[in-house]
């Protein structure tokens, strides 16, 4: 990579090129080249993606309407039929793929395995007929609570065999959040782990599903299958509990891939709003599928040789797209890692890059910051000189930890692709073709084919170069979310009405604030939203406004973020107690404790600070934004001459 300078006017102008090794080896090698296909896109979405669905999917039968769009919902390939599980596994099995590793594992304390495509492919034909044996069938929702372990993406793709969309909550959710997820999905069956390992210490997986379905609190759940991973005693209720060991010899490797309605629902995931519970991103077969192994395949650049690791828990979207679905329906080898990096084992991101050669390593700006933390020893003691090219998602990179990635781990030599997307946008949106894109360090660059992002004003007027707005797409994708599960008017609301509708023009609304240069590069600036990210994970305040409340101490509660140098934000919370409640320090650990058994110990607040009010307009409307000032130690600017009780401000500000 070479760098140079260009005169933008920003702060940022460092530019790096791809070398021309990378490039001429590459998917799509030049500017050009990506412009050439971004202008095809443009200028006829459907045949675009049309020709690539024939090309890159097996189709049990052809569609009849490429899209069919009425606002705001969309179908592709109506009509066609095709099978995700199908798409991962079959049809590598009758090319020399067949015995390339499909999933590399490193388990946690020190075990792995290796997965051939043959062998996933049985696994996964056994366990959708274990699904089967235990009365699943199509439509029939499966909740997934797992470890990272193998058969967390067994399980997935044995539910897309047969039909059964799959909701997986993400292991580190408390019993409570996995009981909102099981009902509101109205799941048959929960496949789950007596326990998973996390940072040297077993997750009772097991039992915090026994607590979520206790009493009858999820009556659609007929059945839990179990795989053993910790091996610690845990409860085997009879009849409802099934171990997966003892079903596997049992049932039969034979399960032919169920022909799917390129609309069915392949999967249900719950992600943060600004308002009420999470809401279930609903998305289909086909459309998902296309979307997840083309973005896949230009962005990682995917070559035969290469081992792919995404160190995402298959919990949220980027393990769904860039571990399960994009790599396998692409013939690529994924690595899975258990671990986590823990003060015991710093170094073990680096470890596993070294032991498989790891040449695709896609990772989180939060992770990247703690490596600098850890310091440039660690990598440097390893030989990362199969890496070839890095990845970025889930929050905006600063410069100086791209600098770091690019410096340490990148040697200089390796592409870095800033991909902005959301669990919403199925796969990504927004980054650098690996080959062909000068990236900007902090910016996801540009639009990929196909999609035609804008950043615009509250009426949906593009707003000039540099000046921020709000990032929208204007013209539907394949890997688009569908709908909110069981509730199509908080779609429609959520993510097209933001943006006023005017003349059958729909803007999609991502909640993010953007600006884009004169180079046509997209610079994310972070939710516009009340949601909060926190170490690349998505919180909506008002979760974890509730759970405070919940608490018989706590009268009202604000949560905010304030800017926190490893995790991008830490959560804040103003509190008002109960009039015969004392503010002390126990109090604080307990209620940072209780929100970690209501949601989970990533929505746990940072900071509890006391206080006698909050700031509240004439209205009643809590002040936010005020209180995001006085969070970060910030001078609290602007107006605030709606401030019901001024005095409130300057209590907040003497701290409680
Ligand atoms: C943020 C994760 C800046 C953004 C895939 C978005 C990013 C939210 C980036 C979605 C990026 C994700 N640069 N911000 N490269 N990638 N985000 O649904 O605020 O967990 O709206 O999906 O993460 O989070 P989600």
């Amino acid at each position: 990579m070479s760098e140079s300078t260009i005169e933008s006017g920003l702060q940022e102008k460092r530019v790096f090129y791809p070398s021309a090794e990378f490039s001429s080896q590459a998917q799509v090698k030049s500017l050009d080249e990506y412009q050439q296909l971004y202008d095809r896109a443009q200028a006829d979405p459907q045949t675009f993606w049309a020709e690539l669905a024939e090309q890159e999917l097996h189709w049990f039968q052809p569609w009849h309407t490429v899209l069919d769009w009425q606002p705001p919902f969309a179908q592709w390939f109506v009509g066609g039929q095709t099978n995700v599980s199908y798409n991962c596994l079959d049809r590598h099995l009758t090319t020399w793929r067949r015995n390339k590793a499909a999933l590399i594992w490193e388990g946690e304390p020190g075990d792995s395995r290796t997965l051939t495509y043959a062998q996933l492919h049985r696994e996964v034909c056994q366990f959708a007929n274990a699904l089967k044996q235990l009365g699943v069938g199509k439509g029939d929702v499966v909740g997934i609570y797992m470890p990272m372990i193998p058969e967390a993406a067994i399980a997935m793709l044995a539910c897309a065999r047969i039909g059964a969309p799959h909701s997986v909550v993400f292991g580190g959710f408390s019993a409570e959040a996995v009981r909102d997820r099981l009902a509101d999905g109205k799941a048959k069956l929960v496949v789950t782990a007596d326990g998973g390992w996390r940072k040297d210490a077993i997750v009772p997986l097991k039992t915090q599903v026994d607590r979520a379905i206790a009493d009858g609190a999820v009556p659609t759940v007929e059945n839990v299958l179990v795989v053993r991973r910790t091996g610690q005693d845990i409860d085997m209720q009879p009849g409802r509990d099934h171990w997966w060991h003892d079903l596997q010899p049992t049932v039969s490797a034979d399960c032919p891939a169920e022909p799917m309605d390129s609309e069915d629902v392949l999967f249900v995931l719950y992600t943060s709003g600004s308002t009420g519970k999470p809401k279930g991103v609903v998305h289909t077969t086909a459309g998902y599928n296309l979307y997840a192994h083309m973005t896949t395949k230009w962005i990682f650049d995917l070559q035969d040789t290469d081992v792919y690791w995404c160190t995402a828990d298959v919990g949220w979207i980027t393990g769904h797209s860039y571990i399960v679905y994009g790599p396998l329906s692409n013939g690529a080898t994924s690595v899975m890692y258990e671990g986590a990096p823990r003060p015991s084992n710093p170094g073990c991101f680096w470890d596993v890059v070294e032991k498989y050669g790891v040449t695709i390593f896609y990772t989180a700006p939060t992770a990247i910051r703690a490596f600098i933390k850890m310091g440039s020893d660690l990598p440097q003691a390893r030989d990362l000189s199969s890496l070839r090219l890095l990845g970025t998602v889930g929050e905006p990179i600063n410069p100086e930890a791209w600098m770091w990635y690019h410096t340490v781990i990148g040697k200089e030599r390796c592409p870095i692709v800033d991909t902005w997307w959301q669990t919403e946008t199925g796969g990504v949106m927004i980054t650098p073709l690996p080959g062909a894109t000068p990236t900007k360090p902090g910016s996801a660059t540009r639009p990929l084919p196909g999609i035609l992002a804008d950043v615009v004003d509250l009426d949906g007027n593009s707003v000039p170069d540099n000046e921020g707005g709000y990032l929208v797409v204007r013209h539907p994708w394949p890997g688009m979310m569908r709908t909110v599960y069981g509730d199509p008017d908080r779609f429609r609301r959520t993510y097209w009405e933001h943006i006023p509708p005017k003349d059958g023009r729909y803007l999609y609304f991502a909640g993010d604030g953007a600006r884009r240069d004169e180079d046509g590069y997209f610079w994310v600036m972070g939710r516009v939203d009340d949601v909060i990210n926190v170490a690349g994970h998505r919180l909506g305040t008002m979760e974890i406004e509730s759970a405070l409340v919940s608490h018989p101490a706590v009268a009202e509660a604000a949560v905010v973020g304030r800017p926190d140098e490893v995790k991008g934000n830490e959560i804040v919370a103003f509190v008002t107690l109960e009039s015969d409640q004392e503010p002390t320090e126990e109090l604080a650990k307990a209620l940072k404790k209780h929100v970690g058994q209501e949601i989970g110990a990533i929505a746990r607040p940072g900071d509890i600070r006391f206080s006698d009010a909050l700031p509240k307009t004439r209205s009643g409307k809590i002040m936010r934004r005020l209180l995001r000032s006085i969070a970060s130690g910030q001078e609290v600017s602007g107006d605030t001459s709606t401030l019901e009780d001024r005095s409130v401000l300057d209590k907040l500000r003497g701290g409680a």
